[in-house]
């Protein structure tokens, strides 16, 4: 039986005015046409592809992740995205498919951006809140890394600033500059991108790393590890865990730090 489940046709015409490869458009008039009930073998006659070709292409764009197939068809390469912005292809696809809650004008013109303007880091172009746990505070409550609700037991816990809070990032800034605008003394050494001192472990949401250079994939993949210098949240909700920058795995990546490099006396919470 044919007929989209995941996408409104409507949606799809609507991109259709905003799309710019051919190759874009013959997929979502292909999408539009099934939806009215041509089936894949005709549609597979009718643009002159393999039947599989054409079931591949439904597949894709009848999916809650579809914004990120047009944005393939569109040229965005995805691969060069996530090594800009250090991180994960899923996190780059996740990213491109959210753009699906905007206005397709607006979510068109950020990925032709993205699709004309060489290869950039992800920026979402929207105010994020980060919510932070110091690691000691954690570890002396005898909570872990691994819970899953970490931060819901810091939320209704006793544990405020500085070793709990949260503060809003703006779209042109790091982490550590939105939490130093918010009062709070983190550890840092260089603030480009090339020590451990102001690491932090992502629990929740995604954090790009444009120009970082020190962490390896390894440790980015296994410890979830960002640079708060140089992070950039690309979701609209952080959940990070801070002072981290001197656990066994980053040691070695030290440098002698200009602040004082446990906690601080963070004195704001917005
Ligand atoms: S302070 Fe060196 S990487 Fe952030």
């Amino acid at each position: 039986m044919s007929g989209l489940r995941h996408v409104e046709t409507d949606r799809l015409r609507a991109w259709l005015r905003e799309v710019r490869t051919g190759e874009t458009t013959a997929a979502l008039m292909l999408a539009v046409a099934y939806d009215r009930g041509i089936g894949p073998r005709e549609l597979a006659s009718w643009y002159d592809r393999p039947v599989e070709a054409v079931e591949e292409t439904l597949d894709s764009l009848d999916s809650p992740a579809y914004v990120a197939e047009i944005a393939r068809l569109e040229g965005v390469d995805m691969e060069a995205v996530a090594a800009e912005s250090n991180l994960a292809i899923e996190s780059v696809e996740r990213w491109f498919a959210e753009l699906a809650d905007r206005p397709v004008a607006e979510a068109a013109n950020v990925i032709r951006g993205y699709a004309e303007g060489g290869v950039e880091p992800l920026v979402t172009g929207d105010a994020s809140t980060v919510f932070h746990l110091d690691y000691d505070a954690m570890t002396e409550r005898g909570w872990s890394l691994d819970d899953p609700d970490l931060f819901e037991k810091a939320a209704e816990s006793d544990i405020g600033l500085p070793e709990y809070g949260r503060f809003l990032v703006e779209p042109d800034e790091s982490i550590l500059e939105a939490a130093e605008r918010g009062g709070r003394s983190w550890p840092y050494a260089c603030r480009g991108g090339a020590c451990s001192n102001c690491a932090v472990i992502v629990v929740d949401g995604d954090v790009a790393m444009p120009g970082q250079s020190i962490l390896s994939d390894e440790q980015i993949r296994e410890t979830n590890a960002r640079l708060s210098c140089v992070g950039v949240p690309v979701t609209a909700e952080v959940r990070i865990v801070t002072g981290v920058g001197d656990l066994a795995e980053f040691a070695d990546l030290r440098l002698p730090s200009p602040a004082s490099d446990r906690g601080g006396a963070g004195s704001v919470s917005d």
